[in-house]
């Protein structure tokens, strides 16, 4: 390979120019590239041609002393994790800042500590004072965890290298580390990469478990260590509304365990508190009865999560109308904005479209077409939807409504939550039979459905009845349909 004299770096994705440009080509990214010094970016001990020593080889069967797995004892967050932290693995957890990274893991460590494992936790942001200030609000401060305020992975390594290995180390954050074997300053990619292998080198060695803190830039990307992320076992994210108490702990990638599970916490007063119902809380502040709001009845790992869809359709003052949509992806958004024109009558052309899903909650099964489309309909014609009713269904390009997976479990809770009926797709009816606990309504295709929510908005002449705006868009649509 030629010898490279690069020397500016994408501080985003790690990739290498030798000019500076306005554009990393690699990731896309505007304005990441710094000047890092590269001759002295490839660590000493590689550059200095030293003689290799030989070292042990060992089987697939050996044992290791201890169990692989350490749970914490906050039960959302081993269930993302896989069931614990396992051991010698290294974990990033990013996030927001001020989302909760430090509390939730303060809370973490705390419990383990009280369990008597040696846990040790290293802040590079916030003075041993501060860490202790947070600790006192959550009430921890007599958990036995070992603090530090310290920046430098030679001398964190040297210290956790004293004594028994500690079974977990918090590094709070990865983006304040730094370490002797490169010259760029802290923060840098080269930084954050050259500290992050050594720690990942360390965990791999001793056996202690890692958890990396990592910072998220404004479009969600772990800002920096987007190469960290390739050489940790797992990727955390942790998100939430800053308006909003809900917080949510997504894994982005598990070596150990799954990915499609969520943790879900909410923010208090004194600390973080594990929500082990998320149904109730994301439908707790329901408006009933407005008209584009329906009821998903989803499943988010193992779990069924219910949750709530909010539509807008509003004609439009532009050439070319808004599509908006949070928590969902747009493309299915289109998709079903595409069969609802195409094969229901419904005209959306003249209308901008916003989505949100209700709680910060980001949905990505196909199931929520029919909920979605549900919701845009009752919205578009101004007529709720029934307050008792959950909706699940995939919809496909003609229109047909597909069943999705867990229809018993999604049916379960919607019951236990006490809603009546579930308009879900005709082949998942037979599946549960007739004791599912709710009415269910089969739908064969996305017509009947909108047929039926059009309908609704027809009789009721209250609703009909209010301002001449809102008199006009179900009148539009009848005569689409007809
Ligand atoms: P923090 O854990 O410091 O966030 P991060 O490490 O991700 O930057 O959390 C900071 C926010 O959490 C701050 O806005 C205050 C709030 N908070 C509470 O509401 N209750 C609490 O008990 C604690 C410790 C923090
Ligand atoms: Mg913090």
């Amino acid at each position: 390979m030629a010898k490279s004299t690069a020397s500016f770096v994408c501080q985003s994705c790690g990739a290498a120019y030798n000019r500076w440009q306005g554009k990393c080509d690699a990731c896309g990214e505007w304005n990441t590239l710094a000047e890092e010094d590269s001759a002295t970016s490839v660590p000493v001990s590689i550059r200095s041609r030293r003689k290799g020593r030989t070292f042990a080889l060992e089987s697939l069967s050996g044992k290791s002393q201890d169990a692989p797995r350490l749970a914490s004892g906050m039960t959302e967050l081993d269930r993302v994790t896989g069931g614990g932290f396992v051991r010698g693995s290294v974990l990033l957890v990013g996030g927001d800042p001020g989302i909760g990274k430090s509390t939730l893991l303060t809370q973490a460590t705390s419990m383990l500590a009280r369990a008597g494992h040696r846990v040790v936790y290293i802040s590079g942001e916030e003075a041993v004072a501060q860490v202790r200030l947070r600790a006192e609000r959550l009430g921890l401060s007599n958990a036995p965890v070992q603090l530090a305020a310290e920046t430098s992975v030679e001398d964190i390594i040297a210290t956790l290298s004293d004594g028994t290995v500690p079974r977990l180390i918090v590094i709070d954050s990865i983006q304040t580390m730094w370490t002797d074997t490169v010259e760029s300053a802290p923060g840098t990619v080269t930084q954050v990469r050259a500290s992050a292998q050594a720690l990942i080198r360390f965990a791999k060695k001793s056996g202690a478990a890692i958890i990396l803190v990592g910072h998220v830039t404004k479009d969600g990307q772990i800002a920096g260590p987007r190469v960290v992320e390739h050489m940790v076992d797992a990727v955390l994210s942790f998100e939430g509304e800053g308006s909003q108490q809900f917080r949510i702990l997504r894994a982005v990638k598990n070596r150990f365990g799954p990915t499609d599970e969520i943790g879900v916490f909410e923010m208090t007063g004194l600390g973080l508190r594990e929500v082990t119902n998320p149904s109730e809380l994301f439908l707790s502040e329901r408006d009933l009865g407005t008209p584009g709001t329906a009821v998903f009845a989803g499943i988010e790992g193992t779990r069924p999560v219910l949750v709530e869809l909010q539509a807008l359709v509003a004609p439009t003052s532009l050439g070319t109308p808004r599509r908006a949509v949070v928590g969902w992806d747009p493309s299915r958004l289109s998709m079903v904005l595409a069969v609802l024109e195409a094969h229901c009558g419904v005209k959306l052309s003249g209308h901008d479209v916003y989505l949100n899903v209700a709680g910060g909650l980001r949905i990505q099964e196909p199931a929520a077409d029919l909920a979605a489309a549900a919701a845009l309909v009752s919205s578009l014609v101004n007529a709720p939807l029934p307050t008792d009713a959950v909706y699940f269904g995939e919809v496909s390009l003609s229109g047909a409504v597909r069943p999705v997976a867990q229809t018993a479990a999604r049916l379960k809770e919607a019951a236990k939550l006490g809603f009546g009926r579930a308009i879900l797709p005709e082949s998942a009816r037979g599946e549960v039979g007739s004791d599912a606990g709710l009415a269910l309504n089969a739908v064969g295709g996305l017509t009947t459905l909108v047929a039926e929510i059009a309908a609704r908005g027809s009789r009721r002449p209250g609703q009909e009845g209010t301002a001449g705006e809102k008199n006009a868009t179900p009148a539009r649509f009848r005569r689409q349909e007809g």
